[in-house]
Parts: structure tokens; C-alpha cells; sequence
């Protein structure tokens, strides 16, 4: 049977959430954080999950408002900074992938100390998506397999990669929109995807088990028959 090892969401729709019941967008956003919680303790309770990634922040989304923007980086140093408990009492890794050198200062030192404070957790790694892009992030991976002189296998590639966190199982999207936004381009070659219309704010582990036993059900043949 399909195991979730890795799980891998784009957390969509927290705009129109807060739009919907005729709130600024960075309410949705708000909410949307409540929610990670609530899916990471899920998760670092679910036996056979290993890793969650989760999409915060792409290498796309500084078109936004300034003011949007600031707001995201504000929410996500006091999230960090009141969230520290709950990774060690879930027994959570906290881990990034994207390039974090265009925050600010306070911010990059803030993601440090979490990776730190959480490095020996072992139930669960939750990896934040921060200024990440897919293409960005191969790109990336590239300078340091040729600064390395090595010789560049698929096997070998990943350790170039931000963080090594295998392949991808199951690849949610929140939202209703059906497509990728260059979310972990390479580690989703065979990953299966789930498409929901449920806003961000409003997911549930409720929802998310039901995904999962759907995953259960689907025949992964990875090219064979
Ligand atoms: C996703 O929700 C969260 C981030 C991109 C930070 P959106 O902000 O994209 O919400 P919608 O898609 O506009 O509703
Ligand atoms: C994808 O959502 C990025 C995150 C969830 C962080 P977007 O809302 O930015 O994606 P598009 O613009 O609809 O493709
Ligand atoms: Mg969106």
C-alpha cells in the first residue's frame, strides 16, 4: 500500500478567504497560520509521514503589495518566535528551502535559531518554502554540483538541493487552482496530486486524512506496468 512519506502542500486561497467574509487579505493569512499548526501536529502524529513541506513564500510572490509583503514577514518572525513550543512538544524539525538572503537580518537570524533550537526533533521535518522557487532552486543546486567538480548524477543531485528531502508522495493544492506556481519542480516527478477547492484557512487533518486513504487507493507505477 502507498505510503505518505513526504507530503508536499501549496497552502492557497488565504486572499480569498478573508475577501469572502469582507476582510483585509492579511486576516486569511492570519487564519492560514492557525492552520499550519493544526496539519503539522497532524502530521507529526501520523506514523508513516516523514516529511511536510509547505509553500509560504515563492520567488514570485514580492509582485505583491508592499505592504503584503510586510505583513508576511512580520507574521512569520512572531509565528516562529511563539511557535518554538509547539515543534519541541510535537517532537518537530523545523527546515527551509529557498533563498532566505533577501530577508531581513532579525528574520534570517530568527529562522536559524528555530533550525537549531529543533535540529535533534525526530517525529516530524517541516520544511517552510521561503522566497522559493522550483526553477530557482535547480539553478541554484547547479552552481554548487559544478563548483564541486563532481560528476553529476540523478542520485547525486539532490545533495546540491537546499535541503535533502527525497521525493515527493503527495502533492496537495489548496484553492481550487490546478497548477504547480514552480513549487519543488524536481523532487515532483512522481509525486501524486491532489486538488482541492477548500481555501487554505478552512483545511482541516480531517480533509487531509481523507486525501491521504484517496492516496491509498491510487496504483503509483512509476513507468512499469
Ligand atoms: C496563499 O494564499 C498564501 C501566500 C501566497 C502567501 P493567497 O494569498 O495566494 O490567497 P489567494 O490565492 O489570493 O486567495
Ligand atoms: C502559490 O500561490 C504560492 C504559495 C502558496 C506560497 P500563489 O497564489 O502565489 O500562486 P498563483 O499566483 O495563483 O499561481
Ligand atoms: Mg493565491
Amino acid at each position: 500500500m502507498n505510503r505518505p512519506r513526504h507530503i508536499a502542500i501549496i497552502m492557497d486561497g488565504n486572499g480569498r478567504w478573508a475577501q469572502q467574509r469582507g476582510w483585509k487579505r492579511i486576516k486569511g493569512h492570519e487564519k492560514g497560520a492557525e492552520v499550519v499548526r493544526h496539519i503539522t501536529t497532524y502530521c507529526a502524529n501520523h506514523p508513516e509521514i516523514e516529511v511536510l513541506t509547505l509553500y509560504a513564500f515563492s520567488t514570485e510572490n514580492w509582485k505583491r503589495p508592499k505592504m503584503e509583503v510586510e505583513f508576511l514577514m512580520k507574521l512569520l518572525d512572531n509565528w516562529l518566535q511563539k511557535e518554538l513550543p509547539t515543534y519541541q512538544k510535537e517532537n518537530v524539525r523545523f527546515e527551509v528551502i529557498g533563498d532566505i538572503s533577501r530577508f531581513n537580518k532579525a528574520l534570517q537570524e530568527r529562522i536559524a535559531y528555530t533550525k537549531e533550537m529543533t535540529k535533534n526533533n525526530t517525529k516530524l521535518t517541516q520544511v517552510l518554502a521561503l522566497n522559493y522557487g522550483g526553477r530557482d532552486e535547480i539553478v541554484r543546486a547547479c552552481r554548487r554540483a559544478c563548483a564541486s567538480g563532481e560528476e553529476i548524477s540523478e542520485e547525486s543531485f539532490e545533495k546540491f538541493m537546499d535541503s535533502q528531502l527525497g521525493d515527493v508522495d503527495m502533492l496537495i493544492r489548496t484553492g481550487g487552482e490546478k497548477r504547480i506556481s514552480n513549487f519543488l519542480l524536481w523532487r515532483i516527478a512522481y509525486a501524486e496530486l491532489f486538488f482541492t477547492d477548500t481555501l487554505w484557512p478552512d483545511f482541516t487533518p480531517a480533509e487531509l486524512a481523507e486525501l491521504i486513504e484517496e492516496f491509498r487507493s491510487r496504483h503509483r507505477r512509476f513507468g512499469g506496468i
